[in-house]
């Protein structure tokens, strides 16, 4: 697929996917979600790419919504398929994508936006971000996830407010909450995203692999994340990272991992 609203760079195992319509301040189109499902996908199929990050261009937004151009004359049957369309192909897809992905949020994140950051596996933010869900203010609610998600990163009265407001929470509001991890200004975003990303790729994959599955079990309403963390534990004893993790801790030197 040749990529149009978006670009792809890759160095020391870490890629950065950009979203670039900068004029419709990055805002999702149908186009750019298809864009973003086949670069998460093959991404995550290269056994060299560790982490991936996923950013914004230009200084003013990460992404502003999905595209409302696109979606304003929708019928309810439309309305319905293009959320389920969308929560499977792109948020419930990197949710439960087994290479880590951070959100580094450079400005607004709003909407599918902040839908998308909610979906990454964690998420930074420069001072200058703004972040919400304003659907209300649209006369309909979020629909990639951000009902479910928000809620569980910053508690249901937060959210029920934020949502119900369509209000737009500041970088050191966001952080406070627990939203955001980290906020720093514009310039150290992405270095600050590397160097964390580069931290998390010196680790097992495989064993990361397990962690980001067990830790998303616990958020499923038909799994159970005890028994999922059982299951994860005991396989990773049957992989060669496993052996080597362990031997260079008793060698006394520092692991080599295979990713297998
Ligand atoms: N969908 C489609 N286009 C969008 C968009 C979205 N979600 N967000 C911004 N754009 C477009 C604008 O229409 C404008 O295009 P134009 O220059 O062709 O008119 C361009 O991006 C720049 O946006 P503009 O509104 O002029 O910038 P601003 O600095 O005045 O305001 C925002 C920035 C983010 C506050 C404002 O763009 C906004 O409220 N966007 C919609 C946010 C939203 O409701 N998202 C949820 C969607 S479900």
């Amino acid at each position: 697929m040749n990529f149009e609203n978006i670009y792809i760079e890759e160095e020391n195992n870490i890629a950065t996917i950009t979203i670039n319509r900068p004029k419709k301040l990055n805002a999702l189109n149908k186009r750019t979600i298809a864009e973003l499902h086949t670069a998460f996908k093959e991404l995550d199929r290269d056994s060299e790419t560790k982490v991936i990050i996923i950013t914004g261009s230009g200084e003013k937004a990460f992404v502003a919504g999905a595209d409302i151009s696109e979606f304003a004359h929708f019928s309810v049957k439309e309305g319905r398929q293009l959320a389920a369309e969308g929560q499977k192909t792109l948020f419930d897809f990197v949710e439960n994508l087994t290479t880590p992905v951070i959100a580094a949020i450079n400005g607004f994140a709003l909407g599918g936006g902040l839908e998308l950051a909610m979906s990454s596996h964690f998420r930074i933010a420069s001072d200058n971000a703004k972040m919400g869900l304003p659907e209300v203010s649209l006369g309909v609610i979020p629909g990639y996830g951000g009902t479910q998600r928000l809620p569980q990163l910053i508690g249901k009265g937060r959210a029920m407010e934020m949502i119900m407001t369509a209000g737009m929470m500041d970088a050191h509001k966001a952080l406070e909450c627990g939203l955001v991890n980290y906020v720093v200004s514009q310039d150290e975003l992405l270095p600050l995203c590397l160097k964390i990303a580069s931290r998390i790729s010196n680790n097992s994959s495989i064993a990361i692999k397990h962690a980001i599955n067990a830790i998303n079990a616990g958020f499923k309403y038909d799994v159970n994340g005890y028994a999922s963390e059982i299951d994860a534990f005991g396989d990773c004893f049957g992989t060669e990272d496993f052996k080597e993790g362990t031997s260079a801790f008793l060698e006394k030197r520092k692991a080599d991992f295979p990713g297998s």
